[in-house]
């Protein structure tokens, strides 16, 4: 199949993501308000936009800290593998932690970076993903604590998130339709 022609249908505006995230920050600054220190964990690359509109209405002391993990292997496996590509760079024993994602599709990838997080024993860890798409779930018990909006199952770009690494720039979010 030729997926080299496409158009972009606008899906959230700029102005909603901008309203939503403002509500989730607030959110997150509640619930962590007695923290000392909150390590916001980007998870790269799609997340890069949002974490930083995110962190920017935290009231919060907060640290940012980057993980890239990849997944790899026949998706539509239960049992897909996730690789760490580049780990934090610093030490979450005992500290609080948010993981920002940009999307929960099939779950896999959030599944296998929480317990590689969980096993470092932090005092608390929250995530907040962008989007969910709760149809395409393949594994169960994963759910964001915060999230910011639910769709439908389709291919989206924009604000972050890619389509072969084009799209990320749009300030909106889009769903990719292919002409071809
Ligand atoms: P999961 O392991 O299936 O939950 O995969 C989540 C990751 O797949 C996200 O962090 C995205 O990088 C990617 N992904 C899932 N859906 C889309 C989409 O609609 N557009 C772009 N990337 C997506
Ligand atoms: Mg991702």
């Amino acid at each position: 199949m030729d997926h080299s022609n496409y158009v972009i249908d606008q899906m959230i505006s700029a102005k909603s993501i901008a309203a939503r995230v403002e509500a989730l920050a607030e959110e997150i600054s509640q619930r962590f308000a007695d923290t000392d220190k909150l390590i916001v964990v980007g998870l790269l690359r799609g997340s890069f936009v949002f974490i930083s509109d995110l962190v920017r209405e935290l009231e919060l002391p907060v640290e940012v800290d980057f993980l890239e993990a990849s997944s790899y292997g026949n998706s539509t496996e239960s049992s897909r593998e996730v690789r760490i590509l580049k780990d934090l760079r610093g030490e979450i024993e005992g500290r609080d932690v948010l993981v920002v994602e940009d999307i929960v599709d099939t779950g896999h990838t959030l599944h296998h970076v929480l317990a590689l997080l969980r096993a470092r024993e932090p005092k608390r860890l929250e995530v907040c993903a962008l989007l969910d798409k709760p149809s395409r779930r393949e594994v169960d018990d994963v759910k964001a604590t915060w999230t910011g909006f639910e769709i439908p199952d389709e291919f989206v770009v924009g604000y972050g998130i890619d389509y072969a690494q084009r799209n990320r720039n749009l300030p909106y979010i889009g769903k990719v339709r292919f002409t071809s």
